[in-house]
């Protein structure tokens, strides 16, 4: 990609950290932005970790873990993002700090610059109305962990341009990724097919269906699934999954997307999952 040489990722958490990494280690210089220095400094250890698991597992020559170290800065400050040809945004799932983040990324960032959005769950639409540049503005979903799965999807908005489309999904396909298009549905493909079975698996759990490892158990050995749908939930964050599913039951008024209660009750009780020490299952530690 020859427009594309320096990258603004806006959050370092679970996919800001992965979404940084791949764009490092294809080659653009990569900038991330947090809120605090101790957030900062979480994602980049996040980054180092799975850039020395890649070279342990063979994936990565070291002299590239090096090289693609050395094209990633970090910054709490939103004006250093202002010399990036495209913005990757990955911070929480909430439409109004969405919303306030854009707007404030619009007035910093020069008239060319692409926004593109790893929302989950809220339209492309909604957020690129925040700016002055719903021409210049896609969704670009990675899928966690970002450095192992292939997939992305690209979203496109009635008002993205096609010069816009075609540079994002040529971008996606520069990081190694394969891309698929879809339209701007809330959850696009995998999140509409995968958020109803997550949350019919806690259903199921608060039911007394099974035990939580008969739970996963099935779904891995019956199904060949990598892993099962409460450590998936884990995984992929149980705040992150709450905020999914309330955004897309607004959004479809369906049953089948409604967070289950006891889901809530995890929230509530701060069992996030794998980032805090302890979801549907326990993960030690001093978190
Ligand atoms: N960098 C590069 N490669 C890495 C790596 C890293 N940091 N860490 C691991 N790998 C590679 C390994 O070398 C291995 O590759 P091979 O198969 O070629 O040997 C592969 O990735 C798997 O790694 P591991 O053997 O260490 O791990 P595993 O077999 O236990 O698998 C997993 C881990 C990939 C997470 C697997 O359990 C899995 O696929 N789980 C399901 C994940 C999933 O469904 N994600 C989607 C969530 S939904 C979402 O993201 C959308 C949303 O909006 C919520
Ligand atoms: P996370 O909670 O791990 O990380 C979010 C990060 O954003 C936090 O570190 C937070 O400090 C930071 N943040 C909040 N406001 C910010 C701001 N204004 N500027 C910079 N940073 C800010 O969440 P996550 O799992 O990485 O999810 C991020 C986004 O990616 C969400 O939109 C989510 O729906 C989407 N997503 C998540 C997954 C997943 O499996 N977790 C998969 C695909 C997409």
């Amino acid at each position: 990609m020859s427009e594309i040489e320096r990258v603004g990722v806006v959050g370092c958490g679970l996919m800001g950290s992965g979404i940084a990494e791949v764009c490092a280690k294809a080659g653009y210089d990569t900038v991330v932005r947090e809120v605090d220095d101790a957030l900062v400094k979480k994602g980049l250890a996040r980054i180092e970790g799975s850039l020395a698991k890649a070279v342990e597992k063979g994936k990565l020559p070291a002299a590239e873990r090096d090289a693609a170290w050395k094209r990633i800065a970090s910054t709490t400050r939103l004006q250093d993002l202002a010399g990036c040809d495209l913005i990757l945004e990955a911070i929480v799932e909430d439409l109004e700090v969405k919303k306030e983040t854009y707007r404030d990324l619009d007035r910093v960032c020069g008239a060319e610059t692409i926004f593109c959005s790893n929302t989950s769950s809220l339209t492309i639409t909604e957020l690129s109305a925040a700016t002055e540049r719903p021409d210049r503005f896609a969704g670009l979903h990675f899928f966690n962990p970002v450095p192992v799965m292939r997939l992305v999807e690209v979203v496109r908005t009635i008002a993205t341009s096609d010069q816009t489309a075609a540079t994002v999904f040529a971008f996606a396909k520069s990081l190694g990724k394969e891309p698929i298009r879809t339209g701007d549905n809330s959850g696009f493909v995998v999140n509409r097919l995968l958020v109803p079975y997550l949350l019919d698996a806690v259903r199921a759990l608060e039911e007394g269906v099974a035990s939580r490892e008969d739970i996963d158990k099935g779904m891995e050995l019956g199904c060949g699934h990598p892993m099962g749908p409460l450590k998936l939930l884990d995984f992929v964050g149980l705040d992150t999954t709450y905020a999914i599913a309330e955004i897309m039951y607004d959004e479809y008024r369906e049953k089948r997307f409604a967070p289950p209660p006891l889901l809530k009750r995890m929230v509530l009780a701060g069992r996030f999952g794998k980032k805090s020490g302890r979801g549907f299952y326990e993960y030690g530690g001093p978190k």
